[in-house]
């Protein structure tokens, strides 16, 4: 049978869409089927053999879609292998490193610690003001964070390599 993975994502300005469609991509390359969905659109994350899940980061908090569909798929996602990841931080250097060591938010940690995802990563984010109200350039320029692209398409495919390699070694 085909290993169908379900990478889900929620997202604000289109950043961690982008993220989830190149994990997407990584994962069909490697020989394996790959649905990239908008957390909230995803009806039964119980018909795929895997998930990834992943949410831009605002103000130390997930996208609510992601939240959301964390919790009301516990049980599901604690049967099957389930790779999480944030994004956010803006800036040269280890994005866990420019988050201090921060992975996920606390509201979802305990629910994290239930499913025991294989691995919770974090990438680095995007900003760009022309998209951003006003409140948010505010924000932004009051916490000094970078402004620009700073994905990092390299570390995105190395973590996706991972992903399909650990679930082409486990499904004969
Ligand atoms: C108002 C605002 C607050 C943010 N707060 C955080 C934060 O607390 N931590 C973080 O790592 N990134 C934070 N970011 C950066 C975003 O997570 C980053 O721009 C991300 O790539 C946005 O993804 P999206 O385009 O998918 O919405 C913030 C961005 C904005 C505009």
């Amino acid at each position: 049978m085909d290993t169908q993975v379900l990478v889900a994502y929620a997202t604000k300005y289109g950043a961690t869409a982008e993220i989830a469609e190149k994990i997407g991509q990584v994962l069909r390359q490697a020989g394996l089927r790959a649905d990239v969905l908008p957390a909230q659109r995803v009806k039964d994350p119980s018909s795929y053999q895997a998930v990834v899940l992943g949410s831009a980061v605002y103000i130390g908090q997930w996208r609510k879609e992601a939240a959301t569909f964390l919790g009301a798929n516990e049980k599901a996602l604690s049967e099957r292998p389930v790779w999480l990841f944030s994004s956010g931080p803006t800036g040269e250097g280890d994005p866990v490193q420019l988050t201090k060591g921060w992975r996920l938010p606390k509201a979802q940690q305990s629910i994290a610690d239930r499913i025991r995802p294989r691995d919770i990563a974090v990438f680095h984010g995007a900003l760009d003001p022309k998209k951003m109200n006003l409140i948010e350039k505010w924000m932004i320029k009051n916490v000094k964070a970078p402004v620009g692209d700073f994905r990092d398409w390299d570390a995105i495919d190395a973590w996706a390599r991972a992903i399909s390699d650990a679930l082409l070694r486990e499904t004969p």
